[in-house]
């Protein structure tokens, strides 16, 4: 299996800290934010990975991150998006990387406690279709929302503003090599991006669709009070 950090966007919710910078290379406690989510893949076993980066200071990946020896790798791939499309949109960059093997993709600001190798194992058994990561918590609408009939998600809202759960589906997800066909048919959103809650969507009208329950805490670090909260949860953890 495949890995992709995506990375890229414009991050302008961290204005005036992005104005300068690209938000993934901003510090969470003692590394830069782009070095979670790869410590991620490479823990679940995961060793080809391919950056999505975008926006200012792209260059600058290649300066910390090179070919990965930090992470025992041999060798990391980059890829460029222009201007903020879309999650899927980035995504979609990477058809050629993923060359028809199945993919775990993980955004670029979500700081995750635990191994996601389980989910990645159960994907890897299921041959076909989609399995994304869900968390509970206590502000789902700042997230793209699960609803649940039963066992099955029967649909996926981005941030709605009456949350039908409190299922937030988290920035991780395995794809099979069909996601690259859906991406081609979906249309942006009233924000002007390919969403990836669409992509998740078309695997639910498949029937394709699995979910796992994220384990340990997770956060995202998009905003001043999650790029806080990462701090907090990090520093606590490398204290304990
Ligand atoms: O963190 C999980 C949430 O991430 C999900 O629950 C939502 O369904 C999903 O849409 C996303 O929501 P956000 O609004 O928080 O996504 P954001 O625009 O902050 O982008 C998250 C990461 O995705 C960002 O750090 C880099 C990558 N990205 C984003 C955009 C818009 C790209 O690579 N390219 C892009 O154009």
């Amino acid at each position: 299996m495949k890995g992709i950090v995506l990375a890229g966007g414009l991050g302008t919710r961290l204005h005036p800290l992005t104005k300068v910078t690209n938000k993934h290379l901003l510090p969470v406690y003692d590394k830069p934010m782009i070095y979670y989510p790869i410590q991620t893949l490479v823990d679940a076993g995961i060793t080809d990975i391919l950056i999505v980066t975008g926006g200012n200071d792209a260059g600058d990946f290649l300066t910390l991150l090179g070919n990965g020896k930090e992470f025992g790798l041999e060798h990391l791939n980059y890829t460029y998006q222009e201007g903020e499309g879309g999650i899927a949109e980035a995504l979609g960059l990477a058809a050629y990387f993923a060359g028809g093997d199945p993919v775990c993709v993980i955004l670029g600001d979500n700081i995750i406690e635990s191994s996601i190798r389980g989910a990645v194992e159960d994907f890897a058994k299921q041959k076909r279709g989609a399995k994304i990561l869900l968390k509970e918590v206590s502000d789902p609408e700042r997230f793209g929302v699960a609803e649940l009939d039963g066992d099955r998600v029967v649909r996926i809202v981005e941030k709605p503003k009456t949350p039908l759960s409190h299922y937030a589906v988290t920035g991780v997800y395995l794809y099979d090599a069909n996601v690259f066909e859906i991406i081609k048919t979906l249309r942006p959103s009233d924000r002007g991006e390919l969403e990836i809650t669409d992509v998740n969507n078309a695997y639910i009208d498949r029937g394709e669709l699995t979910w796992n329950e994220l384990e340990g805490w997770w956060t995202d670090a998009g905003t001043f009070p999650s790029l806080y909260r990462a701090n907090e949860l990090v520093a606590r953890k490398k204290m304990s």
